[in-house]
């Protein structure tokens, strides 16, 4: 794991805009995992200024979403395939038949979480899955206690994440938030060559000192990235201020000596 704490959201957002800027020059047909939530807004705003100063061409960029919402239609606006296009497709030039969203509405759900495992296998697999955090943990939806090496699957959402969302999405209307959700599972996340989380602020700390310096556990499924081969957290002061001061004292040295610090102004 590498953990860069940035000096806000904004630094942070930059830098993983600037490293996918990078990979996309070096490989057009780049498979970016792309998550929701209020936490990568930022990012996907700066890949847009990058795509309209000429940086980023996403022409050849397939995407997999980690998770939507079981029954939100696609043009619901709380539904994630709208998200997407709100927050980036429609502003970039990817091609929207290159673009993956689960499909929340499909009849067999079963059926649609395994044609979504094999769509990624066939696509070559994740390059770069960027993640958010739950407070409880979670990355994509896989809520406490799920297999650490689940696939695309159905899930319950926790009372706790349907509130956040509730509030940030729903205009808090909490019976309107759905109860189930179909998400990449932990184990298709830990398959990405390179996963890049994010987290803001001081209500994910505890869930971020869980991922970082807890033991592995399916109750911090954010945890199982310390299995990951190329795991990288991108996270400000606030998200950081629950890890022990000597390991922040330590990450940042380890960042200091790091290629990834040239992306600080790129
Ligand atoms: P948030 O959600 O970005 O809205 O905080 C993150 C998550 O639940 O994964």
């Amino acid at each position: 794991m590498q953990i860069v704490i940035c000096k806000d959201a904004d630094q942070a957002s930059k830098m993983v805009a600037a490293y996918i800027e990078r990979a996309i020059k070096a490989k057009p047909a780049t498979v970016l995992g792309l998550a929701t939530g209020s936490t990568p807004i930022r990012l996907y705003k700066d890949l847009i200024r990058r795509y309209k100063e000429g940086r980023i061409d996403f022409s050849k960029v397939h995407s997999w979403n980690l998770d939507e919402y079981i029954g939100l239609e696609p043009t619901h606006p709380a539904s994630y395939r709208y998200f997407m296009n709100e927050q980036l497709f429609d502003h970039v030039n990817i091609d929207k038949a290159n673009t993956h969203v689960p499909d929340g509405l499909a009849k067999d759900v079963e059926a649609a979480a395994q044609a979504y495992e094999d769509g990624i296998k066939a696509d070559g697999g994740i390059d770069i899955q960027i993640l958010g955090i739950g407070s409880d943990g979670h990355i994509g939806f896989n809520e406490p206690a799920t297999s650490l090496v689940s696939r695309t699957h159905v899930q319950t959402l926790m009372l706790g994440t349907r509130q956040d969302n509730a509030r940030l999405f729903f205009d808090g209307k909490l019976d309107e938030v759905p109860t189930r959700a179909m998400t990449m599972g932990t184990g298709t996340v830990l398959d990405s060559r390179t996963a890049i989380l994010l987290a803001f602020g001081k209500g994910k700390a505890p869930a971020i000192a869980g991922a970082v310096e807890g033991a592995i556990s399916h109750m911090n499924q954010a945890s199982a990235l310390q299995m990951h081969r190329d795991a990288k957290f991108f996270i400000d002061e606030d998200a950081a201020s629950m890890l022990t001061p000597k390991n922040i004292d330590f990450f940042k040295a380890v960042y200091a000596d790091s290629d990834l610090k040239a992306l600080e102004n790129a």
